[in-house]
């Protein structure tokens, strides 16, 4: 069993450096068009994420389940992951594939050197992509001083980004300082992002801590299961419920993918672009479930709409990966190549455990109900 998740285990922040990051979380400022700020997917009232399976970025109207494409490019090729615990000291791998990771003292990034001096820590540099992103919040690249800078290089776009912002006066009073760089607004987002982001004091905590009746009869059930027969924390280990390795569950392609130049058709090959190892293919990190009962859709590209789902395809990946047919709605199109490609690399590479097969279906609503056990107080 883990330790509990205690407010020690994240870094603290000056109220001043929350602030400002709290405005600029919710301030279409820093994107390209002033149209979409880092709420408009992760947004609060969807547990922190947007509730879409793939989500849609600069261009696109409305808010949550009811946002539609508009003049968006296209979507978004990943599902949004709710930001819980991020802040937490354990996180070492973010995005789906890790590609802003922690190796002792170095954080790498797809920026290499080009990483801006001054970052506090690795959820700092985390959020100096989704700024620079053309289908994210920069907008398409002739239509502002931002998507324009970005096609010179991240360093460009980041002090265009740093200028506008520091040419809002209640931000420079916010920093208290004459002048805010691109380090001192994503530390801001990460003090924000950590000290809201938080569910330290669940109800599985409060068990861990020692109070067994935190959890009802069910929930020690599925508890049981999870850390026992069902083989979850065989990935889903410690405070975060995550091994931060990655592996491949044959989760069936869904939308645009991150096609690389070379890619023959439009997939999203995970880990593997980020080490060039062929065993990486369509590997994606563990997800951290805390919170997981309010952030539906799931998988890296929201393909199951629920926990039962999610949780159905663990025990037969490959059943549930030939059994796939388009969810409704999504408006893309899965290519039968890709799916041969995504069942060989399964067969080729099976990950490290795997969910029996023969759960009972009142087991997976005990492991559910300890799920929710994961939800934040409030
Ligand atoms: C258009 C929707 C969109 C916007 C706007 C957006 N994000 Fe994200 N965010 C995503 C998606 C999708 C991912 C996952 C991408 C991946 O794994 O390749 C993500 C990943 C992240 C992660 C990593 C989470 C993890 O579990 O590893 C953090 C942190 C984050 N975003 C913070 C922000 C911040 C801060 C902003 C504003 C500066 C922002 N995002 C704007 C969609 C968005
Ligand atoms: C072999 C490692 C492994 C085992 C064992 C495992 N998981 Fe997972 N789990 C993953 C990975 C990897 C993903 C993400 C897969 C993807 O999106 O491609 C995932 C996704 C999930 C998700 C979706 C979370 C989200 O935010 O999208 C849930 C819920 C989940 N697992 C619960 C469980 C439960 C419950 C068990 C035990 C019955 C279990 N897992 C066993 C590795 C594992």
């Amino acid at each position: 069993m883990p330790k509990p998740l205690v407010a020690g285990d994240f870094a603290t922040f000056s109220e001043q450096e929350v602030a400002l990051g709290r405005a600029l979380f919710f301030d279409p400022v820093l994107s390209g068009n002033r149209n979409i700020s880092c709420a408009t997917c992760h947004n609060p009232a969807y547990g922190g994420s947007d509730g879409l399976a793939l989500g849609i970025g600069a261009g696109g109207t409305g808010q949550g389940t009811d946002r539609q494409m508009g003049q968006a490019l296209q979507r978004q090729a990943r599902n949004a992951p709710a930001l819980w615990d991020l802040g937490a000291h354990q996180v070492r791998r973010l995005f789906h594939d890790g590609r802003v990771e922690q190796q002792g003292a170095v954080i790498r990034s797809p920026a290499g050197e080009h990483l801006p001096e001054g970052l506090k820590s690795l959820l700092a540099a985390q959020v100096l992509f989704p700024l620079i992103a053309h289908t994210e919040m920069a907008g398409p690249p002739e239509s502002n001083e931002i998507a324009a800078a970005v096609l010179k290089g991240a360093p460009d776009a980041w002090g265009a980004i740093a200028k506008r912002v520091g040419a809002v006066a209640s931000y420079r009073q916010l920093a208290g300082q004459a002048e805010i760089d691109i380090a001192g607004i994503a530390n801001a987002l990460a003090a924000y992002i950590s000290t809201t982001f938080r569910t330290n004091g669940s109800d599985f905590d409060r068990y861990l801590a020692g109070e067994r009746s935190a959890l009802d009869a069910d929930q020690r059930a599925g508890m049981a299961l999870f850390y026992g027969a069902a083989q979850c924390s065989q990935c889903h280990s410690g405070p975060l419920l995550s091994d931060q390795a990655f592996h491949n569950l044959a989760v069936p392609p869904l939308g645009p993918g991150r096609t690389r130049r070379f890619d023959p058709v439009a997939r999203d090959t995970g880990r593997l672009a980020v080490t060039d190892r062929i065993e990486d293919s369509y590997r994606f990190r563990t997800p951290f479930l805390r919170n997981v009962a309010q952030t539906a859709p799931y998988g890296h590209n929201g393909v199951f709409p629920t926990l039962n789902a999610v949780i159905r395809h663990h025990m037969n990946p490959l059943e549930s990966l030939d059994s796939f047919s388009v969810p409704e709605g999504i408006g893309h199109y899965v290519d039968a190549t890709e799916l041969r490609r995504r069942r060989a690399a399964f067969e080729a590479y099976p990950p490290k455990a795997q969910v029996p097969t023969t759960l009972s279906q009142r087991q997976v609503e005990q492991l559910i109900r300890f799920l929710n056990s994961l939800s934040a107080p409030q």
